[in-house]
């Protein structure tokens, strides 16, 4: 605890430096360019349950500015670098989420998935609500909540009716997630199916193709071409769609949204686990920027050689909205939230947002 003091000192300038870059009062004039950022205008509560018409902004547009961690790029080359991030990081994602957050995400992530207790459907008709449910997990990686899911509806709750599809936009992520899942039992292997998809467009999807070998050699084109779809995602086919880790990576985020609302459900519930701000504990606030800016590039480069890869991750933490922003674009798509809209997770490293798609 000694030692605490001085390297807060230490840390200071470069928290600093990093929080200044997204201050709110900085960001008030930035927002504006970002399509991540809040639409200017709230939806009132009449037009929020219909979806007739989309604003502009929740309309993907290659050429327009967003962040791609503090540097100001366009959605189309931010989508293109994600995926160069994330077809690099694939082989070396597990072991690298253990050692950066020491565990702490399987913790976050057994809890997401039990405050979602899979199996029992507040949709199902009847007297038991163990009916079938369809679980969408979309940015779903190497498959670390659709297993959980699966083994919360199928083993605790009994119910295996549930089946899960996982989905991302990455091939190199999915393939890792289909390898490990082939030591899943066979039922919930058969439950499960992998989709490759842009969460911004979930009419345009395919089932997993295996990568080709010039595709394994490279960190390049190991994404999602819409051009090749064969399939989408119906409106109103999904009974609960998560997202988790993922949404702060994406190139439009209330498109993303638009589309959750879409396939889901009247009555459906939108959950989504991602880092958030821990600002109200700034002692700890300073300890955790600290650990993230000088360690996790650090040990990225040491475990997984990649340094620029864990650098852009911790810096789209940093970029990602507080929990109250996010909340209410969750609610300017058209989502209702009961109380707060949001559950902080050790201390608001982590926090869990939820809505759900209005019943008519
Ligand atoms: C940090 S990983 C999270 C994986 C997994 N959900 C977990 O919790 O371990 C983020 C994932 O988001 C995916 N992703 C990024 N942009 C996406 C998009 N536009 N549509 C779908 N998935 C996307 C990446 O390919 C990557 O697999």
């Amino acid at each position: 605890m000694a030692a605490a003091p001085g390297a807060l000192r230490r840390a200071l300038p470069s928290i600093r430096s990093a929080i200044v870059q997204v201050h709110p009062q900085n960001k008030s004039q930035l927002t504006r360019l970002f399509s991540t950022s809040l639409p200017s205008q709230r939806l009132d509560s009449s037009s929020s349950s219909s979806s007739s018409s989309t604003p502009e902004y929740a309309i993907p547009d290659p050429s327009r500015p967003t962040h791609f961690g503090f540097e100001t790029v366009t959605e189309g080359e931010k989508r293109e670098r994600v995926a160069g991030v994330f077809t690099s990081v694939a082989e070396s994602y597990d072991r690298m989420n253990d050692l950066m957050s020491f565990g702490w995400h399987r913790v976050w992530k057994d809890h997401f998935v039990a405050s979602l207790n899979p199996g029992f459907s507040p949709l199902t008709a009847g007297p038991d609500p163990r009916g079938s449910q369809h679980i969408l997990d979309i940015a779903g990686g190497t498959g670390d909540i659709a297993f959980r899911m699966l083994h919360t509806a199928h083993v605790l709750n009994n119910n295996p009716s549930v089946r899960v599809t996982m989905s991302d936009i990455n091939r190199a992520m999915l393939t890792v997630g289909k390898q490990r899942a082939s030591a899943l039992p066979a039922s919930q292997q058969a439950a499960l199916s992998f989709v490759e998809a842009n969460a911004e467009d979930l009419t345009r999807t395919r089932p997993l193709q295996p990568l080709s070998d010039a595709e394994k050699a490279t960190t390049k084109h190991a994404f999602f071409d819409p051009a090749t779809a064969t399939s989408s995602i119906p409106s109103n086919s999904v009974d609960l769609y998560t997202v988790a880790f993922g949404i702060r990576n994406f190139s439009n985020i209330p498109a993303a949204l638009r589309e959750a609302r879409r396939v889901l459900k009247p009555g459906g519930v939108f959950a989504c686990l991602e880092f958030s701000k821990a600002d109200k504990h700034p002692l700890f606030n300073a300890l955790y920027k600290e650990w993230s800016f000088r360690a996790i590039p650090l040990i990225g480069q040491l475990v997984a050689a990649d340094r620029d890869s864990y650098q852009y991750l911790v810096e789209s933490i940093e970029r990602f909205p507080s929990q109250e922003e996010f909340r209410d674009m969750i609610v300017d798509a058209g989502f209702v939230v009961a109380g707060d809209g949001y559950e902080d997770l050790t201390g608001g490293v982590a926090a869990i947002h939820k809505g759900m798609k209005p019943r008519a």
